[in-house]
């Protein structure tokens, strides 16, 4: 290894690994076109009391968290099916950057080539089907499979098998995997599986428009911090459409982010989305006087935070000076969750009389602010998740509060319509009263 090291070294700087799967393919045939199954008996029944209207609804029941087979035809058909966030746009900013994200038992590969295109590939070595990259890297020229060094270029073509040449036209048969669906959206990456999909903008309904004065392409990565949750992924989506929690939770948050103060922001599509307005200065790093807001934002709005969560899997809070999510991809090993904490300043966001370091500082003050948020948010997920375990083999369902739980209600109905292939039907939903988006509308 050490000489194939030096080798190698000297031909260019690249990106090596270990490990294999060849999951995907068995993930994608099941996927391509093919007939959709009912779940088992048991689960279609546990489901029905969850897609009732709100009113008469019951909780997704606990067997949907636990049931390890289950969890498999989840993963392989919510992730497998629909556009998901895979990774920030900034994660991969320049030529040569490479980062690799585990979707359960899927591992891809995400790189920017030297023409700045992004691109995603199934993490499979087309010559025996080792794992090509175990990590991201910065500055690849291409990825080189540890096995037998097959390497490819960072848009996917097989560029050489050493020692040996190959035919021109044998090679171009022969490069990665392309994941088929790669989309930007609100400085994101979203992937799609699925053989020719839908344009992502036909999952997102109307939040696009809801986000057009935010300038979430051009926004700076501040900070990340990563989080291994011992919990489902839908508790962590469901956890932060529920504001419910916040007076038990977060006490220090509860003083100026109360309970009532939350209002729907809500139209069609895949996403559940609400707002508190207007803001509540509080003396913390979060207060507006700290940082300028977004430039074209109107009145109401650079005095308000937004918050959606895009079906399945990021979670997104919008100040008026900056964004935090939280992208989660369920783990290879049943019940886990891995989560990526973002912070991301708007590029206009240190005002003029704060120096470099300064602004800084209070970045930093910010990120600690939702990072101590989170942490908290996290203990009551995993006490969630063992609440739930207990009550696997029971008939109980949880119960909705529709004022405060039509967030949750409204995802779990999008988790058991996507299980189907289907988007959520709005006309199960209920009407919300929407004065914010009236204020927002009349300017
Ligand atoms: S399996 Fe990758 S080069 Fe042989
Ligand atoms: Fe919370």
């Amino acid at each position: 290894m050490n000489i194939a090291r030096n080798v190698v070294g000297r031909m260019q700087r690249q990106c090596r690994t270990g490990g294999c799967s060849l999951w995907h393919a068995r993930g994608m045939s099941a996927v391509a076109g093919a007939e959709l199954s009912n779940l088992p008996q048991r689960l279609e029944e546990l489901a029905l009391p969850t897609k009732r209207r709100i009113e008469e609804a019951k909780a997704l029941h606990p067997a949907f968290y636990t049931d390890a087979s289950y969890a498999q035809t989840e993963r392989e058909r919510i992730f497998g099916m629909n556009w998901f966030a895979a990774a920030h746009v900034q994660e991969l900013s320049s030529p040569g950057d490479v980062r690799v994200i585990e979707v359960g038992k899927t591992s891809i590969i995400l790189t920017r080539d030297k023409n700045h295109k992004l691109h995603a590939f199934y993490n499979s070595c087309r010559h025996r089907g080792a794992r090509v990259c175990s990590t991201g890297a910065t500055g690849c020229k291409q990825l080189v499979c540890p096995y037998h060094w097959w390497a490819y270029r960072l848009d996917g073509s097989l560029k050489s098998t050493p020692p040996t040449a190959m035919p021109k036209e044998r090679k171009e048969e022969l490069g990665l995997i392309r994941v088929p669906g790669l989309e930007t959206f609100a400085g994101m990456i979203f992937l799609n599986q699925t053989p020719n999909p839908p344009p992502l903008r036909d999952a997102l309904g109307d939040l696009p428009e809801k986000l057009t004065r935010y300038d979430l392409d051009d926004m700076q990565l501040f900070k990340q911090k990563k989080y291994d949750i011992a919990g489902d992924w839908k508790l962590i989506a469901e956890n932060f459409v529920d504001f419910y929690h916040i007076d038990a939770v977060h006490p220090e948050l509860s003083r100026f982010s109360r309970v009532d103060d939350h209002q729907p922001y809500q139209g069609g599509g895949q996403y559940v989305g609400f707002v508190t307005s207007p803001l509540t200065d509080c003396g913390g790093p979060g207060d507006k006087i700290n940082f300028n807001s977004f430039p074209r934002l109107r009145a109401i709005e650079s005095n308000s935070a937004l918050f959606f969560h895009i079906f399945p899997n990021v979670s997104v809070t919008i100040y008026p000076h900056s964004v935090y999510t939280l992208l989660t991809l369920p783990s290879g090993a049943h019940g886990r969750t891995q989560e990526q904490l973002t912070l991301l300043m708007s590029p206009e966001a240190r005002k003029n009389d704060t120096s470099q370091d300064e602004y800084h500082e209070r970045c930093d003050a910010l990120m600690k602010f939702v990072v101590n948020i989170n942490d908290e948010d996290v203990d009551a997920i995993e006490n969630l998740q063992q609440g739930l375990s207990n009550l696997e083999g029971q008939g109980m369902h949880g119960e909705f509060i529709p004022k405060y739980d039509w967030p949750v209600h409204r995802f779990q109905n999008m988790v058991l319509s996507g299980l189907h292939g289907h988007a959520l039907n709005e006309d199960n939903m209920p009407k919300l009263a929407n004065a914010f988006e009236q204020k927002v509308l009349s300017g």
